[in-house]
């Protein structure tokens, strides 16, 4: 996590000005519990037709106001054992990130979920969420402008957030997805494709059927989402940001559990990423990578709560010793998504800890 310092002026270079987020699910937060220190001025978030909120020359909120000071609390003060993003209500999202970040939210396990609050948290005004399943899209959009405006100084309608069913891995779904985001916000500026899934089989089990869904999910989708969004982006010839959600494992083979279709899915992802930002470098849109670790999101939490030897590999297979929190990749995708990253394209980046160094 960078100093609150340092990401706040690699903010306010940046964020787009208006943006969307993400296949699967995705979140989070704007406003402090904690009393800020800061000159009162106006809210002003932007353009509400258009799908984003930030103004740069008047940001309007913690993560944009150099003015803002956030007192760091103690570690003894920090809810023992408490990741930041556990599934046991938003009193302990919401305290742990309150006393720590730019603000507090809880995450409901997602890492989809925490990349939409945090572009909300980071000023944008319009997003979408799509999901495989219909309801929890609309649950994840509803609850984020619910939060925004109960404990993020958000106005009533300032922030629209819209959940919808998506297949990723099909075409025409995908189509008819963005159609929709398009009707509705005008544009899409910012794409993060979330939406991924894992399986595990020893590689002389693997059903042929679940290799194909895999690669379906893994590649086509983050291809149907990018070449949708790119094709929104080309159609108003202007710039825009595209954020592939990869994984160390497409580039490093995990111990003591490779999964061979998954690694090779999130290698294709690497690559995906690579080939798009060179062919649609010339149209101003950035195509870049982020490849997680070993991450302590719900769902691994409650693997390892009960297999803590595997715990204690990852764990000691990470240089920094320890499993990322998802609170460590914010910064990262508000970097590759907005004007502070505008002269990279093409890029990996690698949020695990040092694993694949060694
Ligand atoms: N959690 C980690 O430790 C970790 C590490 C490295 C990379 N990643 C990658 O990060 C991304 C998110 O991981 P997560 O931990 O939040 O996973 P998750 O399982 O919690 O969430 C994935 C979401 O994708 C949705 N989804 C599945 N199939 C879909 C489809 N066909 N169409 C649309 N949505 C679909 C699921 O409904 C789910 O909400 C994935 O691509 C994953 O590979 C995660």
């Amino acid at each position: 996590m960078l100093p609150r310092t340092q990401l706040s002026s690699a903010l306010k270079q940046a964020l787009p000005r208006r943006s969307f987020a993400s296949s699967a699910r995705a979140f989070l937060p704007r406003t402090p519990a904690t009393p800020l220190t800061t000159t009162p001025k106006p809210a002003r978030r932007g353009v509400v037709s258009t799908p984003v909120v930030f103004d740069p020359q008047e940001p309007s909120h913690a993560a944009v106001r150099e003015d803002i000071t956030i007192p760091y609390p103690d570690e003894k003060d920090f809810h023992p054992g408490d990741l930041g993003h556990s599934m046991e209500g938003p009193d302990v999202d919401v305290g742990r990130h309150t006393r720590r970040t730019l603000a507090s939210f809880s995450m409901h396990n997602k890492l989809g979920n925490l990349f939409a609050r945090t572009f909300a948290e980071s000023g944008s005004n319009a997003i979408a969420i799509l999901d495989l399943d219909p309801e929890m899209a609309k649950t994840a959009a509803t609850e984020l402008v619910d939060w925004f405006e109960e404990h993020g100084e958000a106005q009533p309608g300032e922030i629209e957030a819209i959940g919808l069913g998506c297949n990723v891995a099909n075409e025409d779904e995908v189509k008819n997805c963005f159609k929709q985001i398009v009707d509705k916000f005008g544009r899409v500026d910012v794409l993060v494709t979330a939406a991924g899934i894992v399986e595990n089989f020893a590689a002389t089990d693997y059903p042929a059927d679940k290799f194909r869904k895999l690669m379906g999910v893994n590649v086509e989708g983050s291809f149907y989402c990018a070449r949708e969004a790119a094709k929104d982006m080309m159609r108003r010839e202007e710039k825009g940001s595209i954020v592939l959600i990869g994984s160390m494992s497409g580039a490093a083979v995990n111990i003591p559990q490779p999964q061979a279709p998954y690694n090779a899915s999130k290698a294709a992802v690497r690559h995906m990423c690579s080939s798009l930002a060179v062919e649609w470098a010339t149209k101003n849109i950035r195509v870049n990578c982020i490849s997680p670790g070993y991450m302590a999101t719900a769902l691994t939490r409650v693997i390892l709560d009960r297999d803590p030897e595997l715990r204690d590999a990852w764990t000691n297979l990470t240089p920094m010793g320890r499993l990322g929190d998802p609170e460590d990749l914010k910064g990262a995708v508000i970097y590759l998504a907005s004007e502070a990253s505008a002269f990279t394209t093409g890029a990996d980046l690698r949020v695990d800890g040092g694993y694949t160094l060694t």
